[in-house]
């Protein structure tokens, strides 16, 4: 099974309370209101072993090398049953987390990060974008207990977030497919950010109509025509005249 040259691999990573995934709730609604083809998903997943790491952070934790190993086998299914099956078909994939969060967590919990770097570069496949919401490591967990109402639960101690807040800047200095967004704005601002990203980007790369680039949105004749993906989107978007 291959991805087709149409589709997108979106991740959105970032600590505990970061606004990850009201930000994936968000997208996957510009998508549908466009009328795009789009999945979304997370990690954990609701399979098996995505339940395992879920009943872990509440009830007694497993061991590092436990716990790596059922990220990495929950992964592998996700992308072999969902991810790759909906590529092959066109659709952009959006997910609430992915190995860069493996890298990061269980880098900050005594595993070696780039060893787990090199281990998730071979087994999975790379985002074409990955959105880092970024929020300071006390932000997230006063956002977890005073908006969400909930205890931090084993992964949300705040010095552990730190040393995960710190690996996910590591890998944003490290890998140019990383855009950090402040999220510490209200969550229009952040929206918006993000779709502009994808519309200057990826989006624009996949989906214009024209075979050199879009050079003069106005007096396109495939937007006037309306069909142009990439300019249906960017109306629906409303940031653009
Ligand atoms: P989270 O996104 O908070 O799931 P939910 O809110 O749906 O229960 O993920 C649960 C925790 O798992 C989170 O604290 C981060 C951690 N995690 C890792 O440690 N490694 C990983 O590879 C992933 C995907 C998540």
């Amino acid at each position: 099974m291959d991805r087709t040259d149409k589709s997108s691999l979106i991740a959105f990573e970032g600590i505990d309370g970061a606004g990850k995934t009201t930000q994936v709730n968000l997208l996957v609604d510009f998508f549908k209101a466009a009328g795009e083809p789009v999945l979304q998903s997370k990690e954990p997943t609701d399979g098996p072993w995505g339940r395992k790491i879920r009943q872990s952070a509440t009830k007694g934790r497993m061991s590092p090398a436990e716990e790596l190993h059922a990220f990495v086998e929950d992964r592998k299914q996700h992308i072999r049953d969902t991810i790759l099956p909906a590529l092959s078909r066109g659709e952009t994939v959006i997910l609430d987390r992915y190995f860069y969060s493996t890298i990061a967590y269980q880098g900050s919990q005594g595993q070696n990060p780039d060893a787990v770097a090199a281990q998730m570069f071979d087994l999975a496949l790379v985002p074409d974008v990955v959105f880092l919401i970024d929020v300071p490591p006390d932000v997230g967990v006063s956002r977890i207990q005073t908006g969400r109402g909930e205890t931090p639960n084993a992964f949300e101690d705040v010095d552990h977030l730190r040393q995960v807040h710190k690996g996910f800047q590591d890998l944003a200095r490290k890998y140019q497919n990383i855009v950090v967004i402040d999220g510490t704005r209200d969550i229009e601002s952040v929206r918006r950010a993000i779709i502009r990203q994808l519309l200057e980007g990826i989006l624009k790369l996949r989906y214009c109509a024209k075979a050199y680039g879009c050079d003069s949105p106005e007096y396109c004749a495939y937007r006037i025509a309306g069909s142009c993906r990439w300019a249906r989107m960017c109306k629906h978007a409303d940031l653009y005249p």
